[in-house]
């Protein structure tokens, strides 16, 4: 790997990344290399199909009970905080919760942490022109990195996880996330998590593999990003997407899958790497909870369920969680 450091920081992440990845067996890379501004925007093409029900699930939870969560979330008694949205995305759930707030006079600054610039620059413009007395401080980031810089957040803090992004994590990483969001938390801060539960496993698998194929265009649009940061030539002709849903795990996988023998050159990399016909790149994981599961998470990670909100039809909880008292 001596050519990365000649590269930008994030383009050497990514290759670092791509290197070690590919040479996992089975071959893996993480999801959140999807969302370059290409991959944002086919994200957003997701919310609105037909098949991907986990957005207005969690959207008819914000409209039904905006107040009870502005409610829920809010320190009271007139001390100001911070709403911190973790993956801010386009923010448009989150813009109810904004409206319940202005209109409650709470005193509150949003400060949506997200990867993309692209889809950044785009929220913070809408947010400009929809809700002018907001207060916006914006931070382009990876979780990891505001993780840390929520240590030392000033003042009092809710914190939002919003549209089931937990479930990209495996279950180890899922604690450890949790565990790291609790630590710095006070008695008066809060977590507000969404998550997809567990149903019907045909409803859930067609929602990663709709009929249009935009799902397949953003699984595939990783490899046109690492054509392009990582001068590698990944035909795309020769790859498939393909995903499975385990009503036993709870897991969503998706795959890239190679449709024939062959090597793929990463000039960044200087490495080619070669694919067995039929040999896949596992790329995502969606997990999917039970009401159970989700307490019991809050528990090992050191907290409390505090109310949970779900969607009439049951297909989505959003979670307000505190810090267990020592
Ligand atoms: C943005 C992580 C919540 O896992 O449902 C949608 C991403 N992947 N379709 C999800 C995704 C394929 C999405 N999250």
């Amino acid at each position: 790997m001596t050519t990365s450091s000649l590269l930008n920081p994030s383009v050497a992440e990514l290759a670092q990344h791509v290197a070690e990845g590919l040479r996992k067996t089975p071959k893996a890379l993480s999801s959140m290399y999807f969302y370059d501004d290409a991959g944002s925007r086919l994200f957003q093409q997701i919310m609105d199909l037909p098949e991907y029900y986990p957005t207005r699930a969690e959207f008819a939870i914000f409209r039904e009970h905006g107040a009870a969560l502005a409610a829920a979330l809010s320190p009271g008694a007139g001390q100001a905080f911070s709403l911190v949205e973790l993956g801010a995305g386009d923010g448009a759930k989150t813009k109810l919760l904004l409206r319940e707030l202005l209109a409650a006079g709470t005193e509150f600054t949003y400060a949506p942490v997200d990867i993309s610039s692209g889809a950044m620059a785009g929220l913070v413009d809408t947010l400009r022109r929809e809700l002018p007395a907001l207060r916006v401080a914006p931070v382009v980031e990876d979780y990891a990195t505001a993780l840390t810089q929520l240590r030392t957040w000033p003042g009092s803090k809710a914190v939002l996880f919003l549209g089931s992004n937990i479930g990209n994590f495996g279950p180890n990483e899922r604690l450890n996330f949790l565990r790291q969001l609790a630590a710095p938390l006070a008695p008066a801060d809060r977590l507000l998590i969404g998550f997809d539960l567990q149903k019907d496993p045909r409803r859930i698998r067609a929602a990663y593999d709709d009929a249009q194929g935009v799902t397949a265009a953003f699984n595939l649009n990783l490899l046109t990003r690492l054509n392009r940061e990582l001068g590698a030539d990944f035909d795309l002709a020769h790859w498939q997407h393909y995903t499975d849903y385990s009503p036993l795990t709870g897991a969503v996988r998706s795959f890239l899958v190679s449709t024939r023998a062959q090597q793929v050159r990463f000039a960044a990399l200087d490495e080619t790497v070669a694919f067995a016909a039929w040999e896949v790149i596992h790329t995502e994981n969606s997990y999917k909870f039970t009401p159970a599961q989700i307490e019991a998470l809050a528990a090992e990670a050191g907290l409390l369920v505090v109310q949970t909100f779900t969607d009439a039809a049951g297909d989505f909880a959003d979670v307000v969680l505190a810090a267990q008292p020592d």
